[in-house]
């Protein structure tokens, strides 16, 4: 299939914005993703907590009830306007909401001390102007969680038509790419992170209305990332 590099990314998000629209029902389920709580199992246990909070392109919010538990001040942005509107209620009350493409969002330089990025490194096009935009905007110190599947991910080529190579389109709409571990690596490096502690985490997923009709698996490796302390003045 032949589509112009520059058409994707608005093509992408014009595609996720109609998938929200398509039916009143939360598209991602109201349950957290099965990889957060076993992550951040120690971090939640210990009652650790972070001033600012981002769930950045959070769609419809399902991961903020562990956020909350992680956050004083809780925000969530995602390009699509469609997706802000479906987050429950209950869940709104407590989230700033901001709507904004990931590369060139309106926040502060150091504004937020985590960010979670789940499920979205592989639907973006191009990541890495995205995930440099997240660390201008995480203040030194801080961390970024994100997951990058790579070609274990059961989904992967499943039902996608091939762009190039390990570039896909699932459903001739969603832009998915699957990376290896050495590759996530030199993305997040390249973005100015350094790679902590990482881990492949394995989860059901429910259905998702409009968009996989089954119950199905993931495999995908899940990272914690850090920018870098200030340097001290000398
Ligand atoms: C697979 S969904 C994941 C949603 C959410 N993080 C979750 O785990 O339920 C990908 C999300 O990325 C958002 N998105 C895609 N491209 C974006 C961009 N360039 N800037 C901001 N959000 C974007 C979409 O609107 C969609 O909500």
């Amino acid at each position: 299939m032949n589509v112009r590099r520059d058409d994707l990314s608005e093509r992408n998000k014009n595609a996720w914005s109609r998938l929200y629209r398509s039916t009143p029902r939360l598209v991602w389920g109201s349950r957290p993703v099965g990889f957060l709580e076993p992550f951040l199992a120690e971090e939640l246990a210990a009652g650790r907590k972070f001033p600012r909070v981002l769930d950045a392109a959070g769609g419809e919010g399902r991961n903020l009830s562990v956020l909350a538990r992680l956050a004083n001040e809780l925000t969530l942005c995602d390009a699509s306007a469609s997706a802000l509107e479906k987050i429950p209620t209950d869940l709104a009350a407590k989230v700033r909401r901001v709507q904004c493409d990931l590369d060139k969002t309106p926040f502060q330089n150091g504004e937020f001390d985590f960010i979670l990025l789940c499920d979205v490194v592989e639907t973006l096009p191009e990541p890495l102007p995205a995930l440099r935009e997240l660390h201008r905007i995480l203040a030194p110190g801080g961390t970024l969680i994100c997951n990058i599947p790579g070609p274990e991910d059961e989904v992967a080529g499943v039902e996608m038509t091939e762009l190039g190579p390990n570039r896909y389109l699932y459903h001739s709409e969603f832009f998915y790419q699957f990376l290896e571990k050495q590759e996530a690596i030199k993305l997040l490096e390249s973005a100015g992170f350094v790679v902590g502690r990482n881990k492949l985490m394995h989860w059901e997923e429910e259905a998702h209305p409009e968009f996989r009709g089954t119950v199905h698996q993931h495999t995908s490796r899940v990272f914690l990332v850090q920018k870098p302390p200030a340097a001290k003045p000398r």
